[in-house]
């Protein structure tokens, strides 16, 4: 078992270039299986996650091999259509194998995803669609057995309490995409992810319109030919630097994002008064020098602010003199970050979905555990200007999402190390 340990108040200067984005990548490695050909991803990130992901797909009958770091390469020529319990449970995005599997070979037996910290994680949108999509389904002993043997295009309407699903949206792109017949999304997720997804979707021969919108049509079509795709830049990762330049005070260029894919969270920015400049196409500078100002804020769905973009905020609004209150609409329980906060002497308190935050003008460092993995960002960003010395316990959860998070930070001035447990104080160290 390995933890960070940050000493705090080195303010992050310099440049870097955010690496693909997770959240595309899974449902990508996933849309493979919907043809016998080739298909080469480039621009993955290295995340346990991601290669977690590829291990399924190898379960699962599929050839994958690396292309150095940052490319995979699979061929999905015999597929089983069983993902099993024991690899669906500890990966809730494994989920969105329903899709492909059942498209490609009309069944699939997926175990339902287990529990998550960050709050409930339904699929009873997924199963709604696919049951509009003409598919028999059944939920027995833990898994999810759907019949897509009649399986044909249909209306559906991907909208719940808390906006359009994610994964949702993808999971029943890629049934539809070989259903055949004519299929609308209404309600559908617009999430870059997605309109990134439908990108390589529609580089494998598929035909899909209103990518980008709320509103997708998609004309199934007999077969899907291999491809090369390049994933787009993760823009969460990209929003975490923003947020750790301004918490640290700093100057650092962020490279490689899509701005219009950060307007949410710039927007914020502003508003709190941080300094940003966007630098050619894709760029951003972040000037963390400077008085700020709290901000109220609501996560809601794309192109709103990002819910997993809530927790590092919190973190930034913690030092922030003044008052500010952020309401949680994706996943209203998604406050694991704050209690941990809490012990570095944030003023938070939790009002049903929202967190009242009454800025200080310093965080102490202490131990703290990390719960999930944006939970984990906003710990290292509140270690990165906290007084002393930061210790973070099971840091596995920030390996799923941050690629070399610690050594990145070092080119940039922060002093963190990723140490053994044993190097931790035994006072501080907690059992996991
Ligand atoms: C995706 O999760 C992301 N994960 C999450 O990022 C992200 O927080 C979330 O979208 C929202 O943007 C991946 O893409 C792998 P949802 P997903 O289905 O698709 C409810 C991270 O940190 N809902 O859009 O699982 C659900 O309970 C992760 O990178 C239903 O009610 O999220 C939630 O309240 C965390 N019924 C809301 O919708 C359903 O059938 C959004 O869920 C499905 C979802």
């Amino acid at each position: 078992m390995e933890v960070l340990k940050i000493r705090g108040g080195n303010p992050l200067r310099g440049s870097i270039t955010v690496s693909g984005a997770k959240n595309a990548a899974l449902p990508i490695f996933a849309a493979t299986l919907l043809t016998d050909e080739e298909c080469i991803i480039e621009n993955v990130p290295d995340l346990s996650d991601v290669r977690y992901m590829a291990e399924i797909l190898q379960c699962l009958g599929a050839h994958v091999a690396r292309e150095g770091v940052h490319g995979w390469v699979f061929k999905a020529e015999n597929l089983v259509s069983r993902a099993p319990y024991e690899l669906v449970r500890k990966m809730r995005a494994s989920v969105c194998l329903m899709g492909p599997l059942v498209g490609r070979l009309r069944q699939a037996d997926v175990s339902l995803p287990g529990g998550c910290v960050i709050g409930p994680r339904p699929i009873d949108l997924h199963l709604k669609g696919l049951s509009k999509l003409n598919c028999d389904i059944n939920i027995s002993n833990g898994y999810v057995h759907i019949d897509g043997r009649s399986m044909r295009g249909g209306d559906l309407f991907l909208g719940g309490r808390h906006g359009p699903t994610v994964t949702g949206t993808a999971n029943l792109l890629m049934a539809a995409v070989l259903a055949p017949g004519c299929t609308r999304i209404e309600s559908a997720a617009c999430e870059p992810e997605i309109v990134d997804l439908c990108g390589m979707l529609n580089a494998m021969g598929a035909n899909i319109s209103g990518v980008g919108s709320h509103h997708l049509t998609v004309e199934g079509v007999e077969k899907l030919h291999g491809c090369r795709y390049r994933i787009i830049s993760d823009r969460i990762e990209a929003g975490t630097f923003l947020l750790a330049g301004a918490i640290t005070g700093g100057d650092l260029t962020v490279s490689g994002v899509r701005t219009n894919h950060l307007s949410a969270l710039l927007d914020k920015m502003e508003e709190a008064d941080i300094e940003t400049e966007i630098i050619g196409e894709n760029s951003i500078r972040v000037i963390g020098a400077g008085q700020r100002r709290p901000v109220d804020l609501i996560t809601l769905p794309h192109p709103a602010f990002p819910t997993d973009l809530q927790a590092q905020m919190c973190a930034l609004m913690s030092l922030t003199p003044g008052l500010s209150i952020l309401t949680e609409k994706i996943y209203p329980n998604r406050f694991m970050h704050v209690p941990e906060l809490q012990r570095m002497g944030a003023d938070i308190s939790i009002e049903g979905p929202s967190a009242i935050i009454k800025g200080k003008d310093s965080l102490s460092g202490a131990p703290v555990m990390a719960s999930d993995l944006r939970a984990s960002a906003a710990l290292i960003l509140a270690g990165l200007a906290a007084q002393g010395e930061t210790w973070i316990q099971r840091i596995y959860h920030i390996d799923r999402g941050y690629e070399h998070i610690d050594e990145r930070l070092t080119e940039l001035g922060a002093d963190i190390a990723r140490l053994p447990a044993s190097e931790m104080p035994k006072e501080m160290l907690v059992e996991v």
